[in-house]
């Protein structure tokens, strides 16, 4: 039933409709409505495009429809972790990690990190990630609370 697959341009809009509603949806349970407003923008869709081509960027498809996205910068660095409202809680952010963490072992990468929303926290604890950082960040004018965590992966545990 879940199927992750690499992005292609075609997931554009995809990707956006499931970042605005994980966020007003999801994240709003932990974030107040100004906070909300602020973060689920997407004003340039030729940039937000750019982004994701830029990168190994993963969508995961529930009978055939993308529900979530994940990817990964050269750098270890995770920037993007969304699963749709209607699909919370059925391992597809799991399985999204899971092909980021192979990704990561194929391209020689040790450590992997990201800035954590308070909702996303639990989830990534949960599957071996550490703060490093509470941190304050702003956008368009709201100052949002995330935090910076690692983990560390081992290339040879892919077998
Ligand atoms: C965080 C998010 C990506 C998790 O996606 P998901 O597909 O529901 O996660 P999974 O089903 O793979 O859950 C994996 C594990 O994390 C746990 N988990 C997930 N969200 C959790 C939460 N808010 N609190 C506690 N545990 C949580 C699950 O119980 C599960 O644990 P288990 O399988 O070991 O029992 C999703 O909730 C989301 O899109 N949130 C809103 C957007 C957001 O904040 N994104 C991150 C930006 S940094």
């Amino acid at each position: 039933m879940l199927q992750v697959r690499r992005y292609t341009a075609d997931d554009c809009d995809d990707t956006i409709a499931i970042f605005l509603a994980a966020i007003r949806e999801v994240a709003s349970r932990d974030y107040g409505p100004a906070e909300i407003e602020a973060w689920a923008k997407v004003e340039d869709r030729a940039a937000w495009a750019e982004r994701r081509a830029s990168r190994p960027t993963f969508i995961i498809e529930h009978a055939g429809h993308p529900i979530g996205f994940s990817d990964l910068e050269p750098n270890g660095h995770l920037d993007m972790m969304f699963v749709h409202p209607a699909h919370q809680g059925i391992g597809a952010a799991s399985l999204l990690l899971a092909k980021v963490e192979e990704e990561a072992k194929k391209l020689g990468i040790g450590r992997i990190f990201t800035e954590a929303s308070l909702t996303a926290r639990p989830f990534f604890e949960r599957r071996g990630f550490t703060v490093i950082a509470r941190q304050s960040v702003e956008k368009r004018g709201q100052r949002l609370t995330n935090f910076r965590m690692e983990k560390y992966i081992s290339a040879t545990a892919l077998s």
